[in-house]
């Protein structure tokens, strides 16, 4: 693959983005609301986190819901085909809302539009959106938005270029935990992935706009950030002075916000010195995301994974060594081509041998221009759906077991919001990353609180304040 390197944004085209918007705000046919649809991940999350900052820089409010707003923007995800449909499915809803709202303007962005051939898909076959654009042409937002609103026809943007915009303006979700996006993009080329092809090469934010930024969310009060990446293990790479992801989490520790978390990390790139970190720092939550994806060492190589069953369960180990009870978290698939039953039990029972404390558990779904929806074998869907339930029991059975061990512990829960079962409690994450239940109100939420975990109900956590 040709070497491709990184575009920064320079602070003159933002600016250049800061006067479109301000061109939008006085004109008098813009859409006065938005609303922003987000599917995906948590850098898609935070993606729409600035697309909501942006549109408020243009002058416009949030509107609650998709039917009330003039300007709806679907930030779409392609990881797999039902996420892809669904976003699909509800842009087509949305033709039918305008029927009533004439003056909607529609805008899909996103992974989805950066896949080959989607740029057209859209002139072809929905027609009615009126913008779209692609995961690299975020900071656009005003011009686009701007030619859009003097255009009658789609407007389209999709490049394909490595891009780092910083200090784009950001509406976020919560006041008391942020995400900072550290890297982006990917290099790995797993091969039943479609995210390097829409997510562009590897590239890493320099560290002192990220210290920078980390210092500005202590400031505000920030009390958890979550640093995003999809392989942030790898972070530095390509930046001057051999900068590494654990020597980014040792000047993030000394900040002093009281909780920091990271995702999504590749066992192939987990080190020893950033396990080491880990145990030593104050700060760094005692939980990590380890995608395993596979318990066969056949399979884990036609993934091109690049570490075998063996590699994995050491990384486990060590990380289990320097940071004891550490909260395990994983990424697991079923039916990728070729999966034999006996194979397929090698990944039930890798998930019985860790004992996670949750999974998200795929079946493959074929991506065009990926390797592997080349390869012979495709299991059928009644196989792949047998054993995702078979995979779910399996997890299910080992996470009670894991979870059982904070009963009768400490822990410290950050509260996000009452609990959806009933408004006398509350619900938060504690450090090691389960979510736990306990008597509350509603000014608790955004306050860290030291729980004693009690019981576990239906799989989740519950206690009481000490
Ligand atoms: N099919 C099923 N699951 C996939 N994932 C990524 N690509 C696919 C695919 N084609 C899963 C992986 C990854 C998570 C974010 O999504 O488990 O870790
Ligand atoms: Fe996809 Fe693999 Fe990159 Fe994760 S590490 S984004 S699964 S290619």
């Amino acid at each position: 693959m040709a070497e491709r390197k990184p575009v920064h944004i320079t602070p003159e085209e933002l600016a250049e983005q800061r006067r479109y918007a301000a061109m939008i705000s006085a004109m008098a046919n813009r859409p006065e609301s938005y609303h922003v649809v987000t599917y995906g991940c948590q850098m898609n999350a935070h993606d729409s986190e600035k697309l909501a900052g942006m549109l408020r820089d243009m002058g416009m409010t949030e509107a609650a819901t998709r039917e009330e707003a003039g300007f709806v923007i679907f930030n779409t995800c392609c990881v797999r085909d039902n996420a892809e449909r669904r976003a699909l499915g509800n842009v087509t809803w949305l033709k039918e809302v305008r029927k009533r709202n004439p003056k909607l303007i529609i805008a899909v962005c996103g992974c989805m539009i950066q896949q080959p051939g989607m740029a057209e898909k859209i002139l072809r076959q929905y027609r009615f959106v009126d913008l779209a654009f692609g995961t690299s042409n975020l900071y656009k937002l005003p011009q686009l938005l701007y030619q859009t609103l003097n255009s009658d026809r789609t407007v389209i943007e999709v490049e394909d270029v490595d891009t780092i915009a910083e200090d784009l303006p950001v509406k976020r979700l919560r006041n008391d935990a942020a995400y900072i996006t550290i890297m982006y993009g990917c290099d790995n080329f797993c091969s039943y992935c479609i995210v390097p092809y829409v997510r562009g090469r590897e590239r890493s934010r320099d560290m002192e706009a990220i210290l920078k930024e980390a210092r500005e969310l202590k400031e505000a009060g920030v009390k958890e950030i979550m640093l995003l990446g999809q392989n942030v293990n790898s972070y530095g790479k390509g930046l001057e002075g051999g900068v590494t992801f654990a020597n980014l989490l040792r000047e993030l520790d000394e900040i002093g916000i009281p909780r920091i978390r990271f995702m999504t990390s590749h066992p192939k790139d987990l080190s020893d010195e950033l396990i080491e970190v880990m145990g030593k720092s104050r700060h760094i939550l005692p939980q990590f995301h380890l995608p395993v994806q596979h318990g066969n060492d056949e399979i884990l190589r036609r993934m091109n994974r690049r570490y075998t069953r063996a590699q994995y369960l050491d990384r486990v180990r060590k990380l289990r060594e320097s940071v004891p009870g550490i909260g395990l978290t994983t990424d697991i698939i079923v039916g990728f081509p070729g999966e034999t039953e006996e194979q397929f039990r090698d990944t039930l029972s890798i998930v019985k041998e860790v004992g996670y404390d949750s999974a998200f558990t795929f079946i493959y779904s074929p991506r065009t221009g990926t390797v592997a929806a080349r390869m012979d074998g495709q299991i059928p869907e009644d196989i792949a759906t047998d054993r995702i339930k078979r995979l779910i029991a399996a997890q299910e059975e080992g996470q009670r077991k894991a979870m059982s061990r904070f009963i009768g512990m400490e822990e410290e829960v950050l509260v996000e919001g009452l609990s959806r079962r009933s408004d006398a409690d509350v619900s938060g994450h504690g450090r090691h990353g389960v979510s736990i239940t306990f008597p509350g109100t509603e000014a608790d939420i955004g306050q860290i609180i030291r729980v004693r975990v009690t019981a576990m109900k239906n799989n989740t956590l519950v206690g009481e304040r000490i």
